[in-house]
């Protein structure tokens, strides 16, 4: 199978790259990650891209052009697909634009319900009797672009905040891969 050249963007702590390095492997899962763009020079994700020789660009979100900078790295590794895995900044209107191709982000709530931050502790305040994830294309509204794959789980009245948080990622882990082999099935 022609796997698509993959580019995943992260801020954090890349449990969600990890787990896509890992399903990268199977012959049958339709991306091949050749390229992390991270927005964090902390982040525990970037120990991954190195572990794992993928090439990784660290870039200043402060410097005003930034993401043309990730655009010429896109070209340079001939990415047509991007996978924002935990990244915490808006894609701007000029990059989709420029990068014509398909951008999928995860998000940990139930979209459209809890779009943006802190949603855990959104959905515990609203006394919410479920949530999940949800895995979309980008567009240039916040969170707001078509629904790929959702998955969500019940809330137990003994239920925290990391406790919600925990449940929601190992959901991710799952919905995320399944969200790409969707996208490539019909191609
Ligand atoms: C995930 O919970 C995702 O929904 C959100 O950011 C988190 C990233 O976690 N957008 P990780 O960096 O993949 O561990």
């Amino acid at each position: 199978m022609v796997k698509r050249n993959t580019c995943v963007f992260i801020s954090g702590k890349g449990t969600n790259l990890k787990n896509l390095i890992l399903k990268s492997r199977d012959y049958n899962f339709p991306i091949n990650i050749k390229l992390v763009v991270c927005n964090n020079k902390k982040a525990e994700g970037i120990k991954l891209a190195k572990i794992n020789s993928i090439p990784l660009l660290l870039v200043n979100t402060n410097k005003r052009n930034f993401e043309n900078l990730i655009i010429k790295f896109l070209k340079k590794y001939k990415i047509s697909f991007i996978c924002l895995a935990g990244y915490m900044k808006i894609i701007s209107k000029n990059f989709l634009k420029n990068f014509r191709k398909d951008i999928i982000n995860i998000h940990p709530s139930l979209l459209p319900k809890f779009k943006g931050l802190n949603t855990f502790k959104r959905v515990l305040k609203n006394n919410e009797k479920k949530t999940g994830c949800t895995v979309h294309f980008v567009n240039e509204k916040l969170d707001g672009g078509k629904i790929i794959v959702r998955k969500s789980f019940s809330i137990n009245k003994k239920d925290t905040e990391l406790l919600i948080k925990n449940k929601t990622q190992k959901l991710e882990y799952i919905a995320f891969p399944e969200a790409i082999v969707k996208i490539f099935r019909n191609y």
